[in-house]
């Protein structure tokens, strides 16, 4: 398959043809650049993304819901992300590809996170990981990042906390959230994602940390923003939040396509010459 021609990109945070590094999320505010993430869980979006000049593409364990059609995260293992990392790693060229840690891959011990992240940047190609929970999580970021994996931190709604939450809810509790973005970058966290917290919160958090912070339901106060892909390009319509903007109707196209395709086998129209071997 020939690579998908780049895009060209005004305001970019590095020069087409150099890949994205942790050093340059982490200059990416005092330089005016906003950052650009999506969800990738297969070699085909990854190399799409990665053309498009995203800044960095995340293998999520919103995999569970977008690709194996469960409710929520919390069955995925360690495996199949390793297994959905490699596939992403092999059609990345410039993106900072992040590797999510599933549910009980790194609470159980610090040293059990380090082996899990370990293995993600090992045997899935991964940059970095990414893991949910702020001050509860800040010893297993801590063990990863002795080991020089970079880290970033999840805090606010933490799908893997779904069963305590009771739901996907936006999370107000402006202290907790505080220290919990505070002690995600205390303990060497590069980044952190926001998910859903009110956008003034979002924004006093930014403002008090040097880390970027990455939105998805955050308001536009954060350095970055990032989607599920299968959500923006309207892939997967389950669960539709409030903070999705839809950029692309494929769902429907991909409908059609396959309609017509079997409208044709059926009639008799494809093949036709053109697609025969004479
Ligand atoms: O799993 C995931 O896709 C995520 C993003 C929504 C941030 O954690």
């Amino acid at each position: 398959m020939s690579s998908p021609a780049p895009t060209q990109m005004n305001g970019a945070l590095v020069a087409e043809g150099r890949p994205v590094t942790v050093p340059d999320f982490l200059s990416a505010r005092s330089r005016g650049v906003r950052l650009t993430m999506l969800t990738a869980y297969d070699y085909t979006m990854a190399r799409l993304l990665d053309a498009a000049g995203l800044d960095g593409i995340l293998v999520g364990d919103s995999l569970g819901m977008v690709v194996q059609g469960q409710e929520h995260s919390l069955a995925v293992t360690i495996e199949e992300m390793l297994y959905h990392c490699r596939l992403v790693a092999r059609g990345v060229r410039r993106s900072l590809l992040v590797a999510d840690m599933p549910f009980l891959t790194f609470q159980i011990s610090p040293q059990q996170a380090l082996e899990n992240a370990g293995r993600l940047i090992k045997e899935g190609g991964a940059h970095a990981v990414k893991l949910e929970g702020g001050v509860r999580s800040a010893a297993a970021i801590a063990a990863i990042t002795s080991a020089d994996i970079p880290v970033m931190g999840h805090v606010g709604l933490t799908p893997q906390s779904v069963r305590r939450l009771g739901g996907f809810r936006v999370q107000r509790d402006a202290s907790k959230l505080l220290d919990d973005a505070l002690a995600t970058e205390q303990a060497g966290a590069f980044a952190v994602v926001l998910e859903c917290i009110p956008a003034d919160l979002a924004q006093n958090i930014t403002a008090a940390l040097k880390i970027p912070t990455i939105g998805i339901g955050a308001g536009p106060g954060c350095d970055g923003q990032i989607l599920v892909t299968h959500d923006m390009l309207g892939l997967y319509d389950d669960l539709r939040p409030r903070f999705v903007k839809q950029y692309a109707d494929v769902g429907p196209a991909i409908l059609h396509a396959v309609e017509e395709y079997s409208r044709e086998v059926r009639n008799g129209t494809f093949p036709g010459p053109e697609h025969a071997f004479r």
